[in-house]
């Protein structure tokens, strides 16, 4: 069986104002009725399949984790004591799994569409971390942005390939070249590796990361299924994303190709293409009505919002505040005043 490692940290401003600091993208329910982090939850619920999860999350999300997950059979919430990025999140979780334990890592801030297809990806990717590769699972890129990680596909090897090159967060000029090439995949941020793998792996690159993290778990104190790793060696951690840490550098990086209908939904702009939509283009979550529109959202938790005649634009009703861009524009909604300031 496989066992799942659920992540949910980072803050999310580009989805203001429906994710808050409170209330961050992972715990809003932005596609169906579940939220995301319950979304990543159900993907991986089978138990012929798979282990009971692994949570990892910020002292500051316990309330919001304990509200949507069930503490139910050996699940355990690894509640860290400062947010350091994936690397050392990851390695706590791999200190509570046996050694030869192979992990899924499941970001909870995105959306898959095709369940099917990522439990394919799930059997080709098992099936070579049992030999020991630290597995990536690569998606079919579709425009150059720079905010995702780049991995350009090596040999063949079983059900993927071999990784020949991990660049995490290119320049645009970089990214062009990546797509114009054709032999290079986004890395979708969902890992597969034996938890005693990736740990040589973290002692092999960032040995002092690795020191500290085999410390802080080492003196963790246990309160029901929360693990509360030691806040002292923990806090002296250079944060560092997984990819930065330990995909650049491994020998034995393995990727395979997942088309699961993948989306990071990064700003309301990818929020709406993810929803779907009318045949006009227009989409509405709660009370709305267009006329004369193209290519509209409203998203709204009350008032009723009337759009006549405009074409590419989103509105968002959130409480006391309410959001208008354009299509284009919601790339730059995390600079809004109001998404600083929340
Ligand atoms: N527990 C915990 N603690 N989780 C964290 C932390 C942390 O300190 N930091 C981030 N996470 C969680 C986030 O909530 C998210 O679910 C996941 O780990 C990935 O972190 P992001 O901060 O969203 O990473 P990114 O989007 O910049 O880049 C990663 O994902 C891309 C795909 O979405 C990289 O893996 C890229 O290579 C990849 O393309
Ligand atoms: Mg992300």
């Amino acid at each position: 069986r496989i066992y799942p490692v659920v992540l949910c940290g980072g803050s999310g401003t580009r989805l203001w104002p429906r994710s808050r600091k409170a209330r961050p993208k992972p715990f809003l329910p932005l596609i169906g009725p579940r939220t995301l982090f319950q979304q990543s939850l159900d993907r991986v619920a089978d138990p012929n399949l798979f282990a009971t999860p692994t949570i990892v999350a910020g002292k500051a999300h316990i309330a919001l984790v304990e509200e949507q997950a069930q503490s139910s059979g050996d699940a355990r919430l690894i509640v860290e004591p400062a947010a350091k990025n994936t690397a050392p999140a990851i390695a706590l979780a791999a200190h509570a799994l046996p050694p030869d334990a192979i992990m899924l890592v499941c970001p909870s801030d995105h959306y898959i569409a095709d369940e099917a297809a990522f439990l394919a990806g799930v059997e080709k990717a098992s099936e070579l971390a049992d030999q020991d590769f630290m597995v990536a699972f690569g998606i079919e890129p579709t425009r150059p942005d720079t905010g995702y990680g780049y991995i350009r596909k090596g040999a063949q090897l079983g059900p993927g390939f071999r990784v020949d090159r991990f660049v995490e967060k290119p320049d645009e000029e970089t990214a062009r070249g990546f797509l114009a090439s054709g032999d290079f995949v986004w890395n979708g941020g969902i890992f597969a590796f034996r938890a005693g793998a990736f740990l040589a792996e973290l002692a092999a690159h960032r040995p002092e990361m690795a020191e500290l993290v085999l410390q802080s778990f080492g003196e963790a104190e246990r309160r029901g299924w929360q693990i509360h790793p030691a806040a002292n060696p923990f806090a002296g951690i250079a944060g560092e994303s997984v990819d930065y840490a330990v995909m650049e550098h491994t020998d034995r990086a393995a990727v395979v190709a997942a088309d699961m209908g993948w989306s990071d939904i990064g700003n309301w702009e990818a929020l709406m293409d993810a929803r779907g939509c009318d045949k006009d283009g227009n989409h509405a979550l709660g009370s709305a009505d267009f006329s004369g529109c193209r290519n509209v959202m409203v998203d709204t938790d009350g008032v009723r919002v009337s759009v006549v005649g405009l074409e590419d634009v989103i509105v968002v009703v959130d409480g006391d505040e309410v959001l208008v861009t354009s299509r284009a524009g919601a790339q730059s909604v995390g600079k809004l005043p109001g998404a600083a300031q929340q």
